[in-house]
């Protein structure tokens, strides 16, 4: 069986429990890193064209506008095909409720027929909200097994939950 993780994260400033920190990796690739181990997936990155600001409030606004308009941000070096992969994990952190826009751009553009998808998050509190919704009509013809959400602050300790998660 192969599979693949497709995943957002953002490193830079974010909210720790009331705090701002940096950090130089983000919480969702984290855990994404963590499957690559455990399940010998292989891992890809979404990247945008134009990165989001590493500072935090300045990214709270792009992402606001962006849901706003429903906007499908331009991706350096998209995956066009998820054909060969029997399981596809997708890791995103929760912006505003549901997954960042530019998972909409990357998602779109795949087939997701006959392909097991297992969803995860990353969050400060709302849990995946609204994505898993999302993610029915993102990935038509898929089935979407149960989800995994973590806490961002919890990212290092929580490898034996994604391992359990990955065997169910
Ligand atoms: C633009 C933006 C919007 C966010 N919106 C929410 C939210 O609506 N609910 C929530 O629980 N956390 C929210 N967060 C917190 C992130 O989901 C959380 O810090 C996550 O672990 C970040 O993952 P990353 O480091 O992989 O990017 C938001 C963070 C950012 C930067």
């Amino acid at each position: 069986m192969t599979s693949i993780v497709i995943y957002f994260s953002r490193s830079g400033e974010n909210y720790f429990g009331g705090e701002l920190k940096n950090i130089e990796k983000g919480n969702t690739e984290v855990i994404a890193e963590y499957i690559q181990e455990l399940d010998g997936a292989d891992l890809f990155k979404v990247e945008p064209s134009l990165a989001y600001p590493e500072d935090y409030m300045e990214c709270i606004d792009v992402a606001k506008k962006e849901q706003m308009d429903g906007a499908r941000p331009e991706i350096r070096d998209a995956l066009e095909s998820i054909d060969g992969y029997d399981t596809v994990y997708i890791g995103f952190p929760n912006w505003w409720g549901t997954l960042p826009m530019v998972m909409f751009t990357q998602l779109e553009k795949l087939d997701f027929t006959g392909k097991t998808v297992k969803p995860f998050v990353t969050h400060e509190g709302s849990g995946f909200g609204s994505a898993l919704k999302d993610l029915d009509k993102l990935c038509k013809g898929a089935d979407i097994k149960k989800g995994l959400s973590i806490p961002g602050a919890s990212v290092y300790d929580v490898k034996e939950t994604v391992e359990v998660w990955i065997g169910q």
